[in-house]
């Protein structure tokens, strides 16, 4: 019962926060305006990269997201914006849209929370066109062996705290075992933010 109204009244709201962080922001501005054409965002949530999009190369956005509570963010920050975008309220798992009709997949932040992530990767891959760019930015296990011990410690609570959200997935290993290809990876620790949910990977891959 508590456990649903945190999820339901106070989650979205602190998932809108957490995520809107000025490093955070200052990684999304890396990433969302390369994509262009139409463009399947992942996990769009509270739409948190719309101010990030460069409306002249993208045609259209489709915003998949499975909650209803961040979905409704979401579509009030749309009206306030020109960007051409329709929601899809889904998991990644299962995406309604033809094989091969999306010019540019991204993803930030979900990654570490899809439950079934290997099955949404090739879920994104089948609807990708064989030129199409996968983008990501991701927080993920770190390269220090004392911070990974307390991401590993951490991890089940925080799944509890935060939507799902594990602190130590292998970002470039789960993306590369989906048989994409990454053609750029950067990663580090974000300043101002504590190192175990700090260490983000980002770049593009392709099929
Ligand atoms: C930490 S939030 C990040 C939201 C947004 N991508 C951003 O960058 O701010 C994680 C998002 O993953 C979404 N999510 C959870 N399960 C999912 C699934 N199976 N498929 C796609 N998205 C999912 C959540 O609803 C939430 O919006």
């Amino acid at each position: 019962m508590i456990s649903s109204l945190y999820e339901k009244y106070a989650l979205p709201k602190i998932l809108d926060c957490c995520c809107s962080t000025k490093p955070v922001n200052y990684q999304r501005n890396k990433i969302v305006p390369l994509a262009k054409g139409k463009v399947l965002e992942i996990g769009i949530g509270s739409g948190l990269n719309m101010p990030y999009y460069t409306g002249s190369t993208v045609e259209k956005i489709i915003g998949l997201d499975p909650s209803e509570e961040l979905n409704e963010i979401a579509l009030k920050k749309a009206k306030d914006t020109k960007l051409n975008i329709d929601f899809i309220l889904n998991g990644a798992e299962e995406i309604s849209l033809p094989n091969n009709s999306i010019d540019t997949v991204l993803v930030t932040y979900t990654l570490c929370t899809i439950p079934q992530v290997s099955e949404a990767l090739n879920e994104m891959k089948r609807v990708l066109k064989d030129d199409g760019m996968f983008l990501f930015c991701e927080h993920g296990i770190a390269p220090d062996k004392n911070i990974v011990n307390w991401q590993n410690r951490i991890n089940p609570l925080w799944g509890k705290l935060f939507g799902g959200c594990n602190i130590n997935r292998d970002i470039p290993k789960i993306i590369q075992q989906s048989g994409l290809k990454i053609n750029k990876l950067e990663q580090m620790y974000l300043p101002s933010t504590p190192k175990i949910v700090g260490y983000n990977y980002w770049g593009m891959a392709t099929l």
